[in-house]
């Protein structure tokens, strides 16, 4: 990576808009054109994420390697964040709850971040790949079952949504009444819906989680955590706990549905889809590539002012790291492409997914289950009818409507059948309720399909 060049500021180039929006349908339809709209303002450009929270955005890929990789300039605090300190941001913008200050390692540096990344890692290294294919596959056809005799499914609503859902209940070993309010503290707290009591109810499942594993470890990431040397307090718990959960549901969630969309659509993949599990491999890198599902995020804050290719980054501000942008950058070498997994949808720099491995082979293995169990699924739409969720930090569909003949569900033995599903054995082979009119999130929807409504 080349140094920083050392020269004057100067202002964004005439016609380039000062702070562009990252919200709104206009981004959400298209990206792209606004990443290269900020890519003739340079490497860095000025940025809205949310009406009145201004940002930069880091468009090139060498500028977003040299952020990621320079923790010595670049803080991930956001108790540095100089305009929500002084109030020019509202406490209540849009973006606060991904952006403000947790004790978590997503948002600390240093020693700190270094001693709670590290149980996260140790622990994740005890999932064994083997057992977590047979989670998905399960929670998979426990999901398709419920839509395949009915020849249409909103795969990410009824399927890329709640899958991670199902999977991390059994990574974090829940039991079945501890999930149905996680989900619904969880629900609570996305919906926007009495925000303050669905984090009570979230953290005080969390608690009783950990009292229970505290007591009565087993082999899930709940125990391996807390028997850590880290020796995490149960604070530090809850705090991992849901950093890791938040982390890993709507990046997984996106993964799943951008690559079945891709799989689904693009002419490449037509006649191969039941062939192996290469398509699903390269659709996954293509999207990792092209559509991250994490779009802009990795906020930094300069310790200092910095002047980076002539613009100055000021201490405090946030440096937002356009990973879609990087990715996409007219500028990046043959030799930078090279190995297919040059990409930055992970992030780069000590605050890297620590998750890649198991997100990545959760993903393929929810790919490829659905295109087994339905082989001559397809889209419920032309694709350039899909509609993409505004917002800056995600790329994710509003939907993945789709159709196929329907077919019958499998029938597994009592004993088999997985055990979430204990306390609500019908919901294995019955079709379910008839949607109601108005629009219900995947959480919702998990909840009510968790109480058999
Ligand atoms: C397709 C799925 C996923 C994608 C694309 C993804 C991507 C990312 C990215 C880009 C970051 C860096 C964010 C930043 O620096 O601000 C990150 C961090 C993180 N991810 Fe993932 N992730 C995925 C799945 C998961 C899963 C399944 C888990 C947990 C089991 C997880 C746990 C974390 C954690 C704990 C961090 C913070 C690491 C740190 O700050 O040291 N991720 N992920």
């Amino acid at each position: 990576m080349s140094p920083p060049s050392l020269s004057p500021p100067s202002g964004p180039p005439p016609g380039c808009p000062a702070h562009e929006p990252l919200y709104g349908p206009d981004f959400a339809a298209d990206p792209a054109a606004v990443y290269r709209r900020l890519r003739t303002a340079g490497p860095t450009a000025p940025v809205e994420l949310a009406p009145g929270v201004r940002a930069t955005l880091v468009t090139s890929y060498d500028a977003a390697l040299h952020v990621l990789r320079s923790p010595e300039t670049f803080s991930k605090d956001p108790r540095r964040w100089r305009d929500l300190a002084d109030g020019t941001v509202p406490p209540d913008s849009p973006v606060v709850p991904m952006m403000m200050y947790r004790p978590n390692a997503l948002f600390t540096d240093g020693e700190q971040h270094e001693r709670l990344r590290g149980a996260i890692t140790d622990s994740l290294a005890l999932v064994d790949p083997n057992t977590l294919r047979g989670y998905v596959e399960r929670s998979a056809d426990t999901l398709i079952d419920r839509f395949a005799p009915l020849g249409t499914a909103d795969l990410l609503g009824e399927y890329a949504q709640v899958l991670p859902l199902l999977v991390f209940n059994h990574l974090f070993g829940c039991p079945a009444e501890y999930g149905v309010r996680l989900v619904e503290g969880m629900s609570g707290i996305f919906d926007g819906v009495d925000a303050e009591k669905a984090d009570e109810l979230l953290t005080s499942t969390l608690l009783d989680l950990v009292a229970l594993k505290r007591g009565n470890p087993g082999q899930d990431m709940t125990s391996w955590l807390m028997a850590h040397p880290a020796d995490l307090t149960d604070e530090e718990m809850i705090h991992t706990l849901v950093v890791l959960m938040g982390a890993g549901t709507e990046p997984q969630q996106n993964l799943i549905a951008n690559s079945l969309r891709l799989l689904l659509s693009d002419e490449r993949f037509a006649g191969d889809l039941s062939g192996g599990s290469l398509p699903v491999e390269d659709a996954l890198d293509e999207v990792l590539w092209t559509d991250p599902p994490i779009a802009n995020y990795a906020v930094h804050y300069p310790l200092h002012d910095v002047v980076y290719e002539g613009a100055v980054l000021r201490a405090g501000d946030p440096l937002v790291v356009s990973l879609a942008a990087a990715n996409t950058d007219p500028a990046l070498t043959a030799d930078q492409r090279a190995g297919n997994r040059a990409h930055l949808a992970w992030s780069a720099g000590p605050h890297n997914c620590p998750a890649q491995s198991p997100a990545r082979l959760i993903a393929t293995a929810a790919v490829e289950k659905l295109l087994d169990r339905l082989p001559d699924v397809e889209l419920g739409l032309p694709v350039g009818e899909l509609s993409w969720r505004p917002g800056p930090f995600h790329r994710a569909l509003a939907a993945l409507p789709v159709r196929f003949p329907p077919t019958a569900t499998v029938q597994r033995p009592e004993g088999e059948r997985p055990s979430y599903a204990s306390p609500l054995p019908a919901l294995v082979t019955e079709p379910p309720a008839p949607e109601p009119d108005r629009p219900r999130s995947g959480w919702t929807r998990l909840l009510s399909w968790w109480r058999g409504e």
